[in-house]
């Protein structure tokens, strides 16, 4: 089953402050260590890039593309370029630069084993309450709550229908979810942190380390 990974480095980093996928995180750059990662489980790679550096090679990948407005648009453009001969396609944030190896493989996996797609996910630790404006409307079960991570795999069919229309959503789980897709989770890692706010390389130093 070929296998293609398709990693998002084109948001703004507005909380960063400046793009964040080149930023250096113990020598390398925040994006390497994604491109790294995805070569184990992968075919091919393609980087989804800010419109203004789409124009250059980027070691270690396939192909690069211009992003779009919202993260699913930039999604879908690094999509149009993988073959179609891809069976699983994963997609990583490139603002995940400590997602292991194994982490690539274990989606990759649960999705070769019979999902529509499979996402690394970890338990919600603190209590979670729905609200409207200030106060309290329930306090939800956390137990059956978790938080979510890339890289996520996709059977390609499965990304692909959920692509199709200009759809958006935080991740692409979600969209697949949207039309009756199975997706499940594998164990995620705590130390696969998102570079969001500046505070969070110190933190992102030790994971790759
Ligand atoms: N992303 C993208 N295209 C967009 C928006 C986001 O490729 N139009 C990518 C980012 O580069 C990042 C990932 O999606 O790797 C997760 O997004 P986020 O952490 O929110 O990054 P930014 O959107 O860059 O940051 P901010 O929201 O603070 O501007
Ligand atoms: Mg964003």
């Amino acid at each position: 089953m070929a296998v293609w990974v398709v990693i998002v480095a084109a948001g703004r980093g507005e909380r960063f402050g400046g793009p964040k996928h080149l930023e250096l995180l113990a020598g390398r750059r925040v994006l390497d260590w994604s491109i790294g990662a995805a070569r184990s489980v992968a075919d091919g790679v393609v980087v989804v890039l800010p419109a203004g550096e789409a124009d250059r090679d980027e070691p270690g990948a396939d192909a690069v593309v211009a992003g779009g407005a919202t993260r699913s648009a930039s999604v879908r453009a690094g999509l149009a370029l993988v073959p179609d001969d891809a069976e699983v396609i994963v997609v990583h944030d490139a603002a995940r630069p400590a997602a292991s190896a194994d982490l690539f493989r274990a989606v990759v996996a649960a999705v070769r084993a019979g999902a529509s797609g499979a996402v690394p996910a970890v338990p919600v630790t603190d209590t979670v309450k729905l609200v409207e404006g200030d106060r309290v409307v329930e306090t939800l079960a956390r137990d059956r709550l978790v938080f979510v991570q890339t890289p996520q795999a996709f059977a390609a069919t499965a990304l692909r229908a959920a692509h199709a229309t200009a759809s958006d959503a935080t991740d692409d789980a979600a969209l697949v979810e949207r039309l009756g897709g199975t997706v499940v989770v594998v164990a995620g890692d705590s130390r696969n942190l998102k570079l969001t706010e500046p505070a969070d390389l110190a933190r992102l130093e030790q994971a790759v380390r």
